[in-house]
């Protein structure tokens, strides 16, 4: 099935920064992480075989591949069409994106020498393509438009596993043998993150998203020790540019707390975790942004819409609830599929509760 992207710029298009504020809202919105890609025909068409890495590199395309999922699907907010790898590899390291697998490093940084012949990332002399593509989206744009980067432990793992692992052993093995390297590598790449997101800002972007997409491997103790000093840099470091900060990683669901107290406005929360616990481990005033399970919507529309209805009764009552899946759109998704999502939360959740100044009959997931 697929529907029209119909009203597109009609109602609602500011509540998905009202809701990142923790700000009543018309109706829940809706974006997916990773909304562009395979699972569209038109984004198949138009990158065609090249590397993904050279379409970032082209900020018309990058702009239309951003606005392709905007007008399919008529989500509340774009994302930025490019990669957690480009700071990377704009100063310096050799990393391929491999199809089918991800980043990949022929020589993975697991040493002190290693660590220090890596460059900061300085976005208008290594990546100005970046902000060019964000100036050339604002005007094409009537919603927010979200920057991104990876965080500093996720890169890392990158950068020091070589490639995706299951283990994460080789960035656990310096984390615990060397955290002095550890710690000059983390503050080297919060430097770089910071940097990218500024500058995104700086172009346009109308909010940020920091992808700790394997900071769940890490124990609680590791995470706040090794971990959260970096991303507490990075968002620090934002504040003063006044948009949504969202912390996001995946299996997370013991480190809520810790993401919130990092400096965000909005903790993205995968689809292992209740949004009402989610709430509560976040605590008053920090949004949540979630969290349907990327693989049911594989399962087809109404076991999706069921799921879906569950999340919002979980948030009924509450405001700062951004609707997403728990983690990133798989390349199998029909999209069809999740443009009837996008109707299905804009419809169930239509001035309802959320409008109202103060939740007067509180459900289970009130704050
Ligand atoms: O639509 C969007 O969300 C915006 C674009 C975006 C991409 N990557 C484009 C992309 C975003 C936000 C990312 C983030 C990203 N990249 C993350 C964090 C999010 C997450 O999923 O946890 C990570 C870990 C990466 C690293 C990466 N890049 C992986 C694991 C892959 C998949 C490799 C594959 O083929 O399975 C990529 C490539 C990539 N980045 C694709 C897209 C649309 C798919 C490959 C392609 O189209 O050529």
């Amino acid at each position: 099935m697929s529907s029209p992207p119909a009203e597109v710029a009609t109602v609602g298009r500011g509540g998905f920064l009202r809701a990142c504020r923790g700000l009543p809202v018309e109706r829940t919105p809706v974006w997916f992480m990773r909304q562009a890609g395979r699972s569209l025909p038109e984004y198949r068409r138009l990158r065609g075989t090249e590397s993904i890495l050279e379409s970032i590199r082209r900020p018309e395309l990058a702009a239309e591949l951003t606005l392709q999922p905007v007008r399919r699907y008529g989500v509340d907010a774009a994302i930025l069409f490019s990669d957690i790898v480009v700071p990377l590899v704009a100063s310096g390291s050799p990393i391929d994106i491999v199809p089918g697998r991800g980043p990949v490093l022929a020589e993975p940084v697991r040493t002190r020498a290693a660590v220090q012949k890596l460059r900061p990332f300085v976005p208008d002399e290594q990546a100005p393509y970046v902000a060019e593509t964000v100036r050339g989206l604002t005007s094409q744009l009537d919603v927010p438009l979200i920057g991104f980067a990876g965080a500093p432990f996720t890169l890392a793992s990158y950068l020091v596993e070589g490639g995706p692992s299951r283990s994460f052993e080789h960035v656990k093995a310096l984390i615990h043998n060397d955290p002095t390297t550890w710690f000059e590598l983390a503050e080297l790449l919060a430097d770089s993150v910071l940097a990218s997101l500024r500058d995104q800002v700086a172009a346009g972007a109308a909010a940020v998203q920091l992808f700790d997409s394997w900071a769940g491997v890490l124990s609680r103790h590791d995470y706040e020790r090794y971990a959260l000093p970096a991303s507490t840099r990075v968002l620090d470091g934002l504040g003063d540019l006044g948009v949504p900060r969202i912390h996001f990683g995946v299996g997370t669901g013991e480190l809520l707390d810790l993401m919130a107290g990092a400096g965000a406005e909005v903790v993205g929360v995968d689809w292992r975790v209740p949004l009402d616990r989610a709430r509560a481990r976040v605590g008053t005033g920090v949004a949540v942004q979630g969290n349907l399970d990327p693989t049911v919507v594989l399962a087809g529309f109404p076991a999706a819409a069921a799921e879906t209805r569950r999340i919002l009764a979980e948030v009924a009552g509450g405001p700062g609830h951004v609707f997403n899946l728990g983690h990133g759109v798989l390349p199998e998704t029909d999209p069809g599929v999740l443009a009837a999502l996008v109707e299905l939360v804009h419809a169930e959740t239509a001035g309802g509760a959320l409008a109202a100044p103060a939740p007067s009959a509180p459900g289970p997931g009130a704050l």
